[in-house]
């Protein structure tokens, strides 16, 4: 079925889709009160194969596609120190022969040596990304400013960049990689006969998030997505998205189908913010892993399934949940000094 323009919008081929739908049976038994009451399902977009996998995949086969068009030799990107985005934005640019300036802001207080050196900084580098620092990890209009200003030296030297802005502001090109995955998402419950009553995933810059919702509803589904913010309380999270959907509605040329109050945040696991871990978080990665063999992040995909986990626990009717795995691995081995010593190390 045709979403508005999306199919005559430029896009790389970057990752591998569609990702499976597995089921999580342990976890759904382990969660539910009365036996066969929960069924877990697991989308595993932390498959999508580019350097470690991840969301972020399927958003810069559109930020590629048009940095392929407007003839861009460079990418230039904005992140936390342990971004997954500037991470696979720089495979990406290797990908598509080009090269990459990654930006990373001190979003998190205290961390480790390791925290700077492993993990998705590891990756930056074997991928051969140039390394900006920006001070002011919350500030972010100043970091879009210092982008700029990086492009223009750049630009100076001869070079072409194409900067995949992030910031409020900007059109959420990178959601139309979720419109894409609703309508996986849609063709796979429908193929193997499966009702989906919710759907969880993390709530960040939103693209995700907003993408799916808006890809449901201009598909005709009713399916809640719920958003578990990991950056910005719900207050705000709440007003990103429905700017998101009217953007992406802008960007594919039709009307919203979203209306605001479909729009469902929790930031009952955000604290003690960003990139911090908490004991809800330390569960959810724990009972991933012991009842799934499941990896999730401290950042992340731990945060959404600690809410995922909620919603399970709040449930007493029989119904199935999806459950959105991001990705963001790499990074558990830079949050050593917060995850080792409660893994007994
Ligand atoms: C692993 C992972 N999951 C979820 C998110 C949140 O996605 P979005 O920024 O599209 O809200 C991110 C964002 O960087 C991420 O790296």
């Amino acid at each position: 079925m045709m979403i508005g323009c999306l199919h005559n919008l430029p896009r790389v081929s970057l990752g591998h889709s569609p990702t499976p739908i597995d089921e999580m049976l342990n976890l759904s038994r382990e969660l539910s009160k009365d036996e066969g009451e929960l069924r877990l399902l697991i989308k595993r977009d932390d498959c999508t194969g580019l350097a470690f996998g991840g969301n972020k995949v399927r958003q810069l086969e559109f930020y590629l596609g048009e940095a392929v068009t407007n003839g861009a030799d460079t990418i230039l990107i904005t992140g936390a120190v342990q971004s997954n985005f500037v991470r696979l934005a720089a495979a990406a640019a290797r990908n598509t022969g080009m090269e990459c300036h990654i930006q990373l802001e001190e979003r998190v207080n205290n961390p480790s040596l390791l925290y700077r050196s492993s993990g998705n900084v590891l990756v930056d580098k074997l991928l051969g990304a140039t390394l900006h620092s920006f001070p002011e990890g919350e500030e972010e209009q100043g970091a879009d400013r210092n982008l700029e200003e990086i492009a223009q030296t750049l630009r100076a030297e001869g070079k072409n960049p194409y900067i995949i802005h992030l910031g409020a502001g900007h059109p959420p090109l990178g959601a139309l990689g979720y419109v894409v995955a609703a309508q996986e998402i849609m063709t796979q419950a429908a193929k193997s006969n499966v009702t989906i009553d919710e759907i969880v995933v993390g709530s960040g810059s939103g693209a995700t998030h907003a993408g799916l919702l808006f890809g449901l509803r201009a598909l005709g589904s009713f399916i809640p997505v719920k958003g578990i913010c990991v950056r910005r309380t719900k207050d705000l999270q709440h007003q990103r998205i429905v700017n998101h959907c009217q953007a992406i509605a802008n960007l594919l040329q039709m009307g919203n189908p979203v209306r605001n109050d479909e729009v469902e945040i929790s930031d009952d696991q955000l604290a003690p913010g960003y990139g911090q871990l908490n004991d809800a978080v330390f569960e959810a990665m724990q009972m991933a892993a012991h009842h799934e063999g499941l990896i999730l992040d401290p950042v992340y995909t731990g945060r959404s399934m600690a809410g995922f986990i909620q919603r399970a626990r709040e449930t007493d009717q029989q119904k199935t949940l999806l459950f959105i795995h991001t990705g963001g691995q790499p990074a558990i081995f830079a949050y050593e000094a917060d995850l080792g010593p409660l893994l007994g190390n």
